[in-house]
């Protein structure tokens, strides 16, 4: 029996898990749609890439109105875009910088959900929010990133709530540290791209409601044992 194509949105496509998510759905037969705010490059006849800054309301109704375009609804959304900046907050800091964070990080996923919210296919749809461990404890380097990360680990079961029993799942996606821009120049024994999104792609076809790849699940574990312990390993990445 031949696999239903689906549909899936992912933003944050232009690299890093973002694009090795867009080629995965690709490769397997998926209709994408990979946003990013410079138009994501692509062979797959199969993307339809957007450039659209979804840090701003313009950004998320262009998005909005493409999905509505397409007419066959959507089977998953991946808000997955993100940036982190590192700020020391004994100094000046443009407050601009700030806003650009909690819009991209945590106001976006947040729109866009209740966006796209009337295409989601139900039942049977998926959102995904990929946060970060240091929505558990903060990254004291980056505290506007940690914030925005506890939201929307915090929007995400909120979430999951509400959608219970209206055939949604809610997933949240746990990177440990991947060999992306984001990271590059710190930290070792990284995750590849490649199999981040393959965790992903794995977690949402069985139904997951968590997923988290490799060391994220022993941190997630020595975290209920000994958080203390966890707040200090995360406060040194
Ligand atoms: N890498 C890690 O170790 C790690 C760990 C934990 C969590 N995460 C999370 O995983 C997600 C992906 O991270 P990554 O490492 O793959 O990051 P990345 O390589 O820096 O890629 C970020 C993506 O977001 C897009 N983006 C940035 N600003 C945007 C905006 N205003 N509107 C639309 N798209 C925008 C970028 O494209 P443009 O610049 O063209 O817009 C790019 O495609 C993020 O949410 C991050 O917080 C990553």
């Amino acid at each position: 029996m031949t696999q239903k194509r689906k549909t899936i949105v992912i933003t944050g496509a232009s690299r890093g898990i973002g694009a090795a998510l867009v080629n995965a759905y690709a490769a397997q037969g998926d209709e994408v749609i990979a946003v990013a705010r410079s138009r994501p490059k692509t062979s797959w006849p199969n993307v339809q890439p957007l450039a659209a800054d979804l840090a701003t309301d313009a950004g998320i109704a262009r998005l909005a109105e493409v999905v509505a375009a397409r007419s066959q609804g959507i089977d998953t959304l991946i808000n997955n875009a993100g940036i982190q900046n590192q700020i020391t907050l004994t100094e000046p800091v443009d407050p601009a910088t700030i806003d650009a964070e909690i819009a991209l990080n945590l106001s976006s996923p947040i729109k866009l959900t209740l966006a796209l919210m009337p295409f989601l296919h139900t039942p049977g749809s998926t959102v995904v929010n990929v946060t970060s461990l240091v929505a558990l404890h903060p990254k004291p380097s980056a505290p506007v990133y940690s914030a925005t990360k506890a939201g929307l680990a915090s929007f995400t079961r909120a979430l999951r709530h509400q959608m219970s029993g209206k055939g949604i799942t809610v997933v949240e996606a746990i990177p440990p540290l991947v060999a992306t821009d984001m990271t590059a120049g710190r930290g070792r024994g990284k995750l590849t791209p490649e199999d981040m999104a393959a965790a992903i792609v794995a977690g949402v076809a069985a139904g997951a409601t968590r997923v988290a790849p490799g060391k994220s699940k022993l941190v997630l574990r020595l975290n209920r044992l000994l958080p203390g312990l966890v707040a200090g390993i995360l406060a040194r990445e």
